[in-house]
């Protein structure tokens, strides 16, 4: 309990006024606080990788890089333990949103998650089947058998990490034409892994035995994105939100479990804190965002993935959903960002990322649905976003900073501002200081 005390401590003091700091004195917060070397802080100063060389073994026909922003959010505390949150993200607002709600949890609440299952799934697809009943016997009998051989052949390196192949399933798909269609899943525990190589070579190398074992003839085989036996789930849990608040949450919760329409921006919103999570930490977020969409129309409606609830004065949310993500191999393991978003985050397995991951995409939920309930997007995000029109309407220097008080001034009358209202004010303080 007593180590317990003391990282709390430690954090409070690391998160407390932490947006309010410059570029070096974040680095140097970091340093002090042993989260980041000398060296990790030198490397991330001179804006990550400076050569093209390591890109040319992730991609073909490289050029170079692509740089999006990296920023750390602050204040989550995440199954009791403190978390920093690297997130690398272009658009504005999304860290700061993600801190604000995750400080308003942190004082109110709690964030708790927990990973069910843990095999991901392989396809093999048998396009028209012969005899289906022989090849369910075959599944039924003989499925062990492939196991066998895929751990032996292609999964002897999971094994000895206690993963491996597990079992064989069969599913009857029935066809337009009035046939049926088979496809065999393959079941894998990847460990640490994301596990699509493995489990697409598990696949191919099955090919010939089953072909040879049942006459059937196999189309294809894949892995499959919608990985329901490797779930997550995060609940959040505020007190004393007050009746009225959390009844407004809850309804707009139900608008997007209502309707496709609000379900899809709702669960874009989720999949700002998740992919941003998964980019830091060099995984394939297009595999996820897959899984997630297929498995928010589990029920054969699109529908929100996070579901919130008044409880008398308090709110809970809650969210399961498939996150199958690597901490070891791929980009995760050779690009230095990723290692050190890794090292920021302080986890231990894939599991813990995939929970932190799920935590922070309902987290980010929340404050959505807090803002739009409330005061409306436009209030939190254009302030910010008033940095990027400056920007755009090309101020520099000193200018920068007085034309962000002009928009914000614009911003507070008019309640909305466009890169015109920048180029405009531009243009006057300009004038002016020819004027002057
Ligand atoms: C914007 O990137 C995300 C939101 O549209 C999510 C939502 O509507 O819940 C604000």
């Amino acid at each position: 309990l007593e180590v317990a005390g003391e990282i709390d401590a430690k954090f409070s003091q690391l998160f407390h006024g932490f947006s309010k700091l410059s570029l070096t004195e974040r680095f140097e917060k970091l340093r002090q606080f042993g989260e980041l070397s000398q060296d990790e802080v030198d490397y991330l100063k001179q804006g990550g990788i400076d050569s093209a060389e390591l890109a040319e073994t992730f991609i073909e026909n490289t050029l170079g890089y692509f740089q999006i922003p990296l920023g750390l959010a602050t204040h989550f505390v995440i199954d009791e333990k403190p978390r920093l949150i690297p997130m690398a993200v272009e658009e504005t607002s999304i860290i700061a949103a993600a801190s604000k709600t995750a400080k308003w949890i942190r004082e109110s609440g709690s964030i708790r998650t927990e990973a069910l299952g843990r095999e991901i799934i392989g396809q093999i697809q048998i396009a028209k089947v012969r005899d289906m009943n022989a090849l369910e016997n075959f599944v039924k009998e003989r499925g062990a058998e492939m196991v066998n051989l895929a751990n032996r052949d292609v999964a002897s390196g999971l094994v000895r990490r206690g993963g491996g192949v597990t079992k064989l399933s069969l599913r009857r798909l029935p066809r337009p034409d009035g046939g049926e269609m088979g496809v065999i899943h393959v079941y894998a525990d990847p460990c640490d892994a994301m596990g699509a190589n493995i489990i697409n070579q598990v696949c191919e190398a099955l090919r010939d035995p089953i072909e040879r074992a049942t006459g059937e003839k196999i189309a294809m085989c894949i892995l499959s994105n919608l990985a329901d036996h490797k779930l997550v789930r995060a609940v959040v849990h505020l007190r004393g939100v007050g009746k009225e608040a959390a009844e407004r949450i809850a309804e707009a919760s139900l608008f997007a479990w209502c309707d496709p329409y609000r379900a899809a921006t709702s669960n874009k919103g989720v999949m700002n804190g998740i992919d941003a999570v998964l980019v830091a930490t060099g995984n394939d977020w297009r595999a996820v965002e897959a899984g997630v969409h297929a498995y928010a129309a589990r029920d054969g409606q699109y529908r929100s993935i996070t579901c919130w609830t008044a409880q008398d004065e308090d709110l809970v949310g809650e969210m399961t959903l498939p996150i199958v993500v690597g901490t070891v191999g791929g980009v995760t393991s050779l690009h230095p960002t990723a290692r050190i978003a890794i090292k920021l985050l302080g986890i231990e397995t894939s599991e813990d990322l995939a929970r932190i991951a799920a935590a922070v995409g309902l987290v980010q939920n929340l404050g959505a649905l807090r803002a739009l309930t409330t005061v409306g997007i436009i209030e939190g995000h254009m302030k910010l976003h008033i940095r990027n029109l400056v920007v755009s309407a090309g101020a520099t220097g000193p200018e920068k900073e007085l034309l962000e008080d002009q928009l914000e001034k614009i911003l507070a009358t008019t309640k909305r501002i466009s890169l015109q209202h920048a180029v405009n004010a531009l243009h006057n303080l300009r004038a002016r200081d020819i004027s002057q």
